[in-house]
């Protein structure tokens, strides 16, 4: 089955690639490449060739023969998010639905799109929730994965079926590595300073997936049958994997031995929901969550020391996203709507050799 896949030079799409290549899918894969400098180590996984390209320019050639599309390409997280509001919107929303649109057009049949749990914000129930429950986004960010999943769904046909994954916060070694998600920050700062100063007071509740475990998702969405999937929601994770932050604190202190803990007294971060993930385990037999978060920060753990991680590793703009972006924008290699500009002209010196 040939795919189209976006995102591919990021944090989960470098990994879901290989897994799909293994699970004999046929990859056609696209990647802006913000984070390209970004590596943080080398992996025996065979992955797919990116092909260097913005998804607001994807044709419709692009998309002729493959059977689904696999959509990771976004500006990804809050704080990005939030950055250029108006530029996630073009980008998260609106490009977004025109690839779907362009795809459904081209024969496409399937379209598995990457939604967040973040579209839950803060909950107000004390129950966990469901992908029945009421969303309350909280950010631009989580706002336009709303707006997409109820643009899509109006897509959704006897020729063409979304399916929604609204993974929960993603965590575990890839190497385009993220920093700025909650269990690796935390993991890096324990491995570079011994040290786990939270200004909060670590009570929001943030449920967890490994990144290994979201590609299996995306593998079972694309193997179960249509009726499993068309124009269905699910969350991805696992009921047991509903952490407060200072339980993931914890668990990262006592993987790090030696680590000190210390939090502060109040909420810093109002965003708080705990997740049921029944229904993803419920309709994909196959699906489990390999990974907890003990085992994540072991992973990380081994694969610091092996790469023998010094701190201007951890603090490298391109394992947090938000600094990879203002870089980019400041020194002006992306425009004001976040497209490449073009290389500078040469120089008069450059063209006689010096
Ligand atoms: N990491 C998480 O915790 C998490 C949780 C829930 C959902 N998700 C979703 O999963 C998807 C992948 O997340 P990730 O953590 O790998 O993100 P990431 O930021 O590491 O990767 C996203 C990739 O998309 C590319 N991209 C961004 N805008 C683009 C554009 N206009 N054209 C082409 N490429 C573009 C970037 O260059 C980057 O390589 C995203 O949609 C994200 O919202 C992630």
């Amino acid at each position: 089955m040939k795919i189209l896949i976006t995102g591919t030079d990021g944090y989960i799409g470098c990994i879901v690639a290989p897994l799909l290549l293994r699970e004999g899918f046929d990859l056609v894969a696209v990647d802006t490449g913000y984070y390209k400098t970004g590596w943080l180590f080398n992996g025996a996984a065979q992955s797919a060739r990116t092909i260097a390209k913005d998804i607001r320019n994807i044709t419709k050639d692009d998309l002729y023969g493959c059977k689904a599309v696999v959509h990771l390409a976004e500006l990804s997280n809050d704080p990005t998010g939030q950055l250029a509001p108006h530029i996630t919107h073009e980008i998260n929303h609106k490009a977004s639905i025109r690839l779907a649109t362009l795809a459904k057009e081209a024969g496409v049949e399937r379209f598995v799109y990457m939604s967040s749990c973040s579209v839950y914000g803060v909950a107000n129930s004390p129950d966990a929730v469901t992908e029945e429950s009421g969303v309350n986004p909280q950010t631009a960010y989580a706002e336009c994965k709303v707006l997409v999943e109820r643009d899509l769904v109006e897509l959704a046909g006897d020729t063409f079926s979304p399916t929604f994954l609204r993974n929960a916060t993603a965590f575990g070694a890839s190497p385009r590595m993220r920093f700025d998600i909650v269990l690796n920050n935390l993991a890096g700062l324990a491995w570079t300073t011994n040290r786990i100063a939270m200004v909060s007071d670590g009570t929001p509740w943030r449920p967890l997936v490994h990144a290994l475990d979201i590609a299996q998702a995306i593998a079972c969405a694309l193997e179960a049958p249509r009726d499993a999937v068309h124009a269905e929601v699910f969350n991805v994770g696992d009921s047991a994997q509903n952490y407060r932050v200072r339980d993931i604190a914890e668990i990262v202190g006592k993987v790090f031995e030696g680590c000190e803990l210390s939090f502060g007294e109040t909420g810093a971060d109002n965003r708080s929901y705990r997740v049921n993930f029944d229904k993803i385990h419920d309709r994909f037999p196959t699906f489990s969550c390999d990974w907890d978060a003990e085992r994540g920060a072991r992973q990380l753990h081994d694969v610091f020391r092996r790469i023998d991680m010094g701190a201007e590793v951890f603090e490298a703009r391109a394992f947090t996203r938000l600094e990879q972006l203002q870089y980019l924008l400041r020194t002006q290699q992306i425009d004001e709507r976040f497209y490449w500009t073009p290389a500078p002209r040469r120089t008069d010196a450059q063209d006689s050799g010096l």
